[in-house]
């Protein structure tokens, strides 16, 4: 049986991250991979309901401990339940969002120390890290204008400038610490020459 591999999916507001979610998905089940899709905070019954909360505003302020341990609740659940079993079985596993989220956005954005999420990380899954991380990135200012057109923003899209430009530096500074790991993508381009990019970064791993 061929090892399953484990590919995230990072990047600010308005990357245009799920639409290329969806165009990778294809691109790699076309290729003959066995494929898990999910999502973070998200992919288990907890996962959903915890982030109904997270993502609504009617949550209002949370203390930025409580939205890591949340974002950790759901990933806990979430590595138990569904990534680890299909990376057990061989499949591969296509995840929208995972532990760099928590770093680049309640490290970055909510200024929490990143000595407490990477003892989260160590604590909850001192072994499993993604294979590849694609990060996709564009100007913060370019992907707020892009966001800005949905209609009626979450918990995270309310969120000004200055958030998201510490979200993007923490980003960038995951991907000088991680190299070999994370790859950048630029989101300004389209979506087939996005895809392109992708591709090309994913080749190896098939
Ligand atoms: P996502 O569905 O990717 O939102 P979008 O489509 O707007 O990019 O992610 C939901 C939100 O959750 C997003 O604003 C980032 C946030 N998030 C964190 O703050 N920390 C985390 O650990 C994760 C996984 C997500």
């Amino acid at each position: 049986m061929s090892s399953g591999r484990f590919i995230t999916l990072e990047g600010s507001e308005g990357a245009g991250k799920s639409t290329a979610a969806v165009a990778i998905a294809r691109w790699l089940k076309s290729r003959g991979v066995d494929l898990v899709v999910s999502r973070e905070p998200g992919g288990t019954a907890l996962g959903e309901q915890l982030r109904s909360l997270l993502l609504d505003p009617a949550t209002g302020d949370l203390a930025a401990e409580s939205e890591l341990l949340m974002m950790f609740a759901a990933r806990a659940q979430h590595i138990q339940q569904i990534i680890q079993p299909a990376l057990d079985r061989g499949q591969w596993v296509l995840c929208d969002r995972f532990t760099d989220a928590s770093f680049a956005y309640q490290g970055g954005g909510r200024g929490l120390q990143f000595e407490r999420i990477a003892a989260l990380e160590q604590w909850l899954h001192p072994t499993l890290q993604p294979d590849l991380t694609l990060l996709f990135d564009l100007p913060v200012e370019q992907g707020l204008q892009r966001a800005g057109k949905r209609n009626s923003p979450d918990r995270f899209e309310q969120e000004k400038l200055q958030f998201f430009t510490a979200v993007s530096d923490a980003y960038r500074q995951r991907m000088h610490q991680h190299p070999e790991r994370i790859k950048q993508v630029d989101a300004s381009q389209s979506v087939e020459q996005v895809l392109r990019e992708a591709q090309q970064l994913l080749e190896p791993l098939l």
